[in-house]
């Protein structure tokens, strides 16, 4: 927009402290939040100490519905609350693009929940505060808050290998949110086609065809953003914890420290802030 005559030009300063995210001031106190992690395969739900990013007590888990009917969804969300959920609020991941609490992609779930509102209905049926979040946006604050990257400054990336490839970018600690980078394609072939951990399965891949073509999404996805730090998560990082040892990366690369919690631990974790528009409906965004 261009400069109204006499309008007043404010400089920007850079300032470290306040691009920390909320997360550095919730360090050292006792709070406790639920995470939900919605997966193809599985609804997973705990309470979460958020001063150590750990479960307290039960982590249930029960089969997750078609994907399809919404309704279907709220109630194998209720069914996974666990015993000690009490009224604390709640954070809900799904694997596709979250803004404002709706869902806006689906690409490897059924497509109809483009468009759907999911924070809402979960927050009426589970009657408590939800925000929902991106699954791998999710797991990658959790690295980030208590994990593999903590204190990490500059550009980190996430990368969750599981039926697709999630992403989630850092900027000194600070989420880009619902970045995509499993469906960039390199060669004509998307990233998560070749190298997530269902690529694997139905390509037919041995290890070290799969540590080669694992390589090359690496080593092109730091050929475009160049990241000081390269995490990796999800089920094939459990798997294989010497997964590193077999790869070839012009990067560092860790594993990831909160292996399968990550996604319940950051979506209790995104519950708690109070920035970061993705997570609240538009409404609430409008009348700030
Ligand atoms: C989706 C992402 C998701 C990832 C992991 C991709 O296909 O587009 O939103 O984070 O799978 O579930």
């Amino acid at each position: 927009m261009p400069l109204r005559e006499g309008a007043e030009i404010t400089k920007v300063v850079f300032h470290p402290a306040r691009c920390t995210t909320l997360a550095s001031s919730y360090r050292g106190m006792h709070r406790q939040a639920i995470g939900i992690d919605i997966g193809g395969s599985s609804i997973k739900a705990a309470v979460v100490d958020l001063t150590r990013g750990a479960l307290i007590g039960e982590r249930r888990s029960v089969p997750s519905p078609a994907m399809s009917a919404v309704s279907e969804m709220m109630e194998a969300m209720a069914a996974a609350l666990p015993d000690n959920a009490g009224s604390l609020t709640a954070g809900v991941t799904f694997p596709g693009v979250v803004v404002g609490g709706t869902v806006y992609t689906a690409a490897n779930v059924a497509k109809a929940w483009i468009g759907q509102p999911l924070a809402e209905p979960a927050a009426a049926r589970l009657k408590r505060s939800v925000v929902a979040i991106n699954d791998a946006d999710a797991a990658g604050l959790a690295e980030v808050q208590y994990g593999a990257a903590r204190d990490v400054m500059g550009t980190v990336l996430v990368l969750s290998l599981g039926t697709g490839i999630g992403s989630a970018l850092f900027v000194d600690g600070k989420l880009v949110p619902n970045t995509e980078l499993g469906h960039l394609e390199f060669d004509g072939m998307e990233a998560e086609t070749r190298a997530s951990g269902r690529a694997r399965m139905e390509r037919k891949l041995d290890w070290s065809s799969y540590m080669s073509e694992l390589s090359y999404v690496l080593t092109r996805t730091h050929a475009l953003f160049w990241p000081d730090l390269i995490v990796l998560c999800g089920g094939i990082t459990a798997d294989h914890p010497n997964l590193v040892d077999d790869l070839q990366v012009p990067a560092p690369l860790k594993i990831g420290a909160l292996r399968a919690d990550a996604g319940i631990v950051g979506a209790a974790y995104a519950s708690t802030l109070q920035s970061g528009v993705w997570i609240h409906s538009k409404n609430e965004v409008a009348s700030k």
